[in-house]
């Protein structure tokens, strides 16, 4: 898709918050500092609209973003942040599941990991729990850029076998800073918010 217009259109926490237009949402998750907010930034062609931070934990709220009015992305919290209090992280992960499992417009979930590293424990957790409730899922192993190119497949295989991918879910290499993977995370959306 090509993006001229994206508007923020609500920080939820709960769901009578959420957005009542009906159009189809795809959600990015990931733990902290991963990357989500810099892959929305590629994929509505801005540089910083969604707020990124070399800070962790910096997104509280499920942000949603209306794209060419059309579809949403909805950037959540991310997990893992060792910093946060228990009660954060209770009141996170209600947060998350009740979108995730009660949401009807939800089409797709794509869950960024970093690329560099094996997937973390809560890595694992978030997609076996996405694979649970079947939610179709992109997995995207991102900051690649920081990595050579003869490393990316032998990368790939493991992130995949670690996760236990499923068949029918897919894995693409990405980076916010080169771009690479951009289309190729843009007909996933696609596909899955429009059929
Ligand atoms: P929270 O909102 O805290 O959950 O973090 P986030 O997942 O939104 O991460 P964010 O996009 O803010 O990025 C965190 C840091 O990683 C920033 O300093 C980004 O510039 C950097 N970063 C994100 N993606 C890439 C990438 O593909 N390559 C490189 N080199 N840096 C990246
Ligand atoms: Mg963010």
């Amino acid at each position: 898709m090509e993006v001229h217009d994206v508007e923020l259109v609500m920080s939820a926490v709960d769901p009578k918050q959420y957005p009542t237009t009906g159009d189809p949402e795809i959600a990015l998750v990931g733990r902290s500092n991963v990357g989500k907010s810099s892959l929305t930034n590629v994929l509505i062609n801005r540089n910083s609209y969604a707020h990124t931070s070399s800070q962790p934990g910096k997104t509280q709220t499920l942000n949603f973003y209306h794209v060419e009015s059309q579809m949403y992305f909805v950037d959540v919290p991310g997990y893992g942040y060792a910093k946060a209090s228990r009660t954060d992280r209770e009141k996170w992960g209600q947060m998350i599941e009740t979108y995730l499992t009660q949401r009807e417009q939800l089409r797709g979930v794509v869950s960024l990991v970093d690329g560099r590293h094996e997937p973390t424990k809560d890595d694992q957790q978030m997609y076996t729990w996405l694979a649970y409730y079947d939610i179709p899922t992109l997995v995207v192993a991102t900051k690649l850029d920081k990595i050579s190119r003869g490393k990316w497949n032998k990368q790939l295989s493991m992130i995949k076998k670690t996760l236990q991918l499923k068949p029918e879910d897919a894995l693409l290499p990405f980076s916010a800073q080169t771009k690479m993977g951009k289309d190729a995370v843009w007909d996933w959306i696609e596909t899955q918010a429009f059929g």
